[in-house]
């Protein structure tokens, strides 16, 4: 079992109990906790640990925790024995409705985000939202976002209800009755099941993350993940407004959304968007550089863009889009 120290502390010996009639050994790995510690030394400490406890290609990874144990030890899972099972328990409500579903793993470098990784489908994903009650109010805000995501990515329907339920949704206790949380999960997984390896459809899960992942690394990662998604849906949403048909209206209707969520609706203003520069995944070839965007073209349906799901934007859009939105 391979999770953050955190959830590890919490759930870890609950889980081996519940494992040790299954299983001829159970071992608990934990390592430290937060984006400092999702890269290659740790997988490495883990790996070593793995062959010290002589786990063979019979064995099975449990990945116990949120997006950055799944990433981790779904990593090691691709890699160890040249790949060996691995079961998803998502912890966080970000795991739950995103990163345990779709079987991308990965690593962060000095140079960016999960650049290191490698497409390994989990073998089972149980999502048990019990564990979601000891998950800091703070962390639920993560989940939000990419929750708004899905929603803008894919189903009106489901912003109008994030919409209408925003009090009750931003912190516990999880109520199986009133949480979108199955809907969520089976948009990504529609999507994923059509496209796999993000050749096409799937890439319009990337909205918010183009500008989101250049911001939580600009940032230092004090601001985490799901804020910075929320930031980069916005400045990604007003790029929409003037290359799509995504109007100024629906961007107020996302940022109100995201307020009453308890997330961020600006930019810092201490943060230039030069310093996203090194972070962004820049095509010098074009004059003056470009990016490549997931856009909405309404809430609920995305740019096709040929069938590429990705629009070219000119360097120049993108800063006067986060400098329209600091702005703002
Ligand atoms: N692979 C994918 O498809 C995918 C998708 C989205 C995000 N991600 C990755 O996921 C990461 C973000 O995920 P996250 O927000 O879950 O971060 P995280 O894994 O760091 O979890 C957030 C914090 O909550 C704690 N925590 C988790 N579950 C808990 C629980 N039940 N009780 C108490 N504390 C708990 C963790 O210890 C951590 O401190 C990023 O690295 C991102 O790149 C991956
Ligand atoms: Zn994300």
């Amino acid at each position: 079992v391979i999770g953050d120290a955190t959830v590890m502390d919490l759930h870890g010996a609950e889980l081996a109990q519940q494992l040790r009639p299954l299983a001829r050994a159970v071992t608990l790995i934990p390592f430290p906790p937060g984006e400092a510690h999702k890269t290659r030394a740790t997988k490495e400490q883990i790996e070593d640990r793995l062959l010290e406890e002589k786990l063979d290609r019979q064995g099975c990874i449990v990945a116990l925790g949120g997006g950055i144990s799944l990433d981790m030890a779904g990593f090691v899972a691709a890699t160890y024995m040249r790949g060996v099972a691995c079961v998803n328990l998502p912890t966080s409500l970000l795991a739950q409705v995103d990163a345990c579903i779709g079987g991308k793993t990965g690593l962060n470098t000095e140079r960016g985000k999960n650049l290191i990784g490698a497409v390994h489908q989990p073998d089972l994903v149980l999502v048990d939202p019990h564990y979601l009650d000891t998950l800091p109010r703070a962390q639920w805000a993560c989940g939000l976002a990419e929750m708004v995501k899905h929603a803008m990515v894919a189903d009106e329907d489901l912003l109008g209800w994030i919409e209408a339920h925003a009090g009750e949704l931003v912190g516990p206790p999880y109520r199986s009755d009133h949480h979108p949380l199955l809907r969520c999960a089976r948009i990504k997984a529609e999507i994923v099941q059509q496209d796999e390896l993000e050749t096409g459809r799937r890439r319009l899960l990337n909205y918010g993350h183009t500008v989101g992942h250049a911001l939580e690394l600009a940032s230092g990662h004090s601001l985490d993940h799901g804020r910075s998604v929320a930031l980069g849906m916005l400045v990604e949403g007003r790029v929409a407004t003037t290359l799509t048909s995504f109007s100024v209206d629906e961007l107020e209707r996302l940022r109100r959304c995201l307020a009453r969520l308890d997330l961020p609706t600006r930019p810092p203003s201490e943060l230039p968007f030069d310093a996203l520069l090194p972070y962004l995944a820049l095509d010098k070839k074009r004059q003056g550089g470009s990016l490549r965007m997931a856009l909405p073209v309404r809430v609920g349906a995305m740019a096709a863009a040929h069938d590429t799901f990705a629009v070219t934007v000119p360097l120049e859009q993108a800063r006067q889009a986060w400098q329209d939105e600091a702005a703002s």
